[in-house]
């Protein structure tokens, strides 16, 4: 039976919506990239039965897997259990992991591009946006408060990178080197991967993603100007469609502390920065226009519990804003996290009211 206050409770935007807004709160929402994963015992019990695409797969395991840590950690956001490789299928590549992905028919040459196929996002895809409507109906059930759902997807530079045979050369030079010789079609490439990528997030927006975050892991790699040239056009075509359809974007580009004003000019509602990017030089270079997430380093979480709730302290304490901010890690939670430090990462961020309340404006910087 629900009671007036929890009707109430649930009918109000969740803390993550309104950091996305830029609203003032009394403390910052939480949620850890790759917060599903083989730290958790529970998702590795699962994988002795099943393999990571069968997870992926199957609408019901994606749901259980996403509800792991949400369980577990009660973050203020859940992301659906999916992978950013999946849209390759509707372009006629095939993918396995083993557990890092193993893309089959590789792209070794301009004329390989045009053996792409198209079959739609919605009959290759669809075990994701099924995913996405249980896992709504999931959260709402199960805790009082509203959470936020995130859906994703792999932006164009990164899928191109995993697309792309890398022959000897490592860090994906390979791509950068097709991209020097051919940007013609490397661009018509990357557009056609927009493309995709639009259905795929529209997909997910009409199954019920409160919002998405594009991970464009790789594009650190570029220097800026190619990043400008390659990366940017399609990543801010994404970004205005899923503006279109009423929902905010979230930008993830690892390693990407020289990139912070191009990505700014991709127009996405909120940067997700990683660990080694500057915080507060990147909140004076936006002037407060887009939100934040990040960036809180990774392997600290391998720390004493005490020593966590000290280091999260001092992060929160080093926002200078109550505005606009989403507490995340700089990239996603490793493989034998202690998950007792993710625990007192979410606790201690949750518990954060009494200090995050007094946060001055911008002048202060
Ligand atoms: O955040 C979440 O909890 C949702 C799940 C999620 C996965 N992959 C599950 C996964 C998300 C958001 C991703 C995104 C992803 N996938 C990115 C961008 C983010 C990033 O980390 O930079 C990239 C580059 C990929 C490609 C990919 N998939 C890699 C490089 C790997 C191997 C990594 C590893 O940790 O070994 C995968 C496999 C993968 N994706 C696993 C999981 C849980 C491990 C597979 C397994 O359990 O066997």
């Amino acid at each position: 039976m629900h009671t007036q206050e929890s009707f109430e409770a649930k009918a109000k935007t969740p803390l993550m919506l309104r950091a996305l807004r830029g609203e003032a709160l009394e403390r910052p929402p939480v949620w850890l990239m790759r917060q599903a994963g083989r730290y958790m015992a529970e998702y590795r019990a699962l994988k002795e039965k099943y393999s990571f695409l069968e997870l992926c797969r199957s609408p019901e395991l994606a749901v259980e897997v996403s509800m792991q840590p949400m369980n577990a950690f009660d973050m203020d956001a859940s992301i659906i259990f999916a992978d950013i490789l999946l849209p390759f299928t509707p372009l006629g590549l095939e993918i396995d992991f083993n557990p890092g992905p193993q893309v089959a028919n590789k792209i070794n040459s301009p004329s390989d591009i045009e053996k792409l196929k198209y079959i739609g996002v919605a009959e290759s895809c669809s075990f994701v946006g099924e995913a996405i409507s249980s896992l709504k109906n999931e959260l709402s059930s199960s805790f009082e408060q509203t959470k936020t759902l995130i859906g994703f997807a792999g932006a164009p530079w990164t899928l191109a990178c995993y697309m792309i045979d890398q022959g000897p050369l490592k860090n994906f030079a390979g791509t950068q080197v097709f991209a020097a010789r051919h940007p013609e079609v490397m661009l018509s490439l990357l557009d056609r991967l927009a493309a995709v990528i639009e259905e795929y997030l529209l997909m997910q927006i009409e199954a019920g993603a409160d919002t998405v975050q594009l991970f464009d892991t790789w594009a650190g790699l570029l220097p800026i100007d190619d990043y400008r040239k390659f990366a940017l056009p399609a990543t801010k075509r994404i970004v205005e469609t899923v503006q279109k359809a009423g929902k905010p974007i979230i930008l993830y580009v690892n390693s990407a502390s020289h990139l912070t004003e191009a990505m700014l000019e991709t127009g996405a509602n909120c940067l997700s920065l990683d660990s080694c990017t500057n915080l507060g030089r990147v909140i004076k270079q936006s002037e407060g226009k887009v939100a934040l997430q990040g960036n809180f380093e990774a392997t600290n979480l391998f720390k004493e519990p005490s020593t966590v709730k000290l280091e999260v302290e001092a992060a929160l304490r080093s926002f200078p804003r109550n505005n606009g901010y989403i507490f995340n890690l700089g990239h996603g939670v490793l493989q034998r996290t202690p998950t007792e430090s993710v625990k007192t990462l979410v606790e201690t961020v949750k518990g954060s009211k009494s200090f995050w309340n007094d946060k001055n404006s911008l002048e202060s910087l």
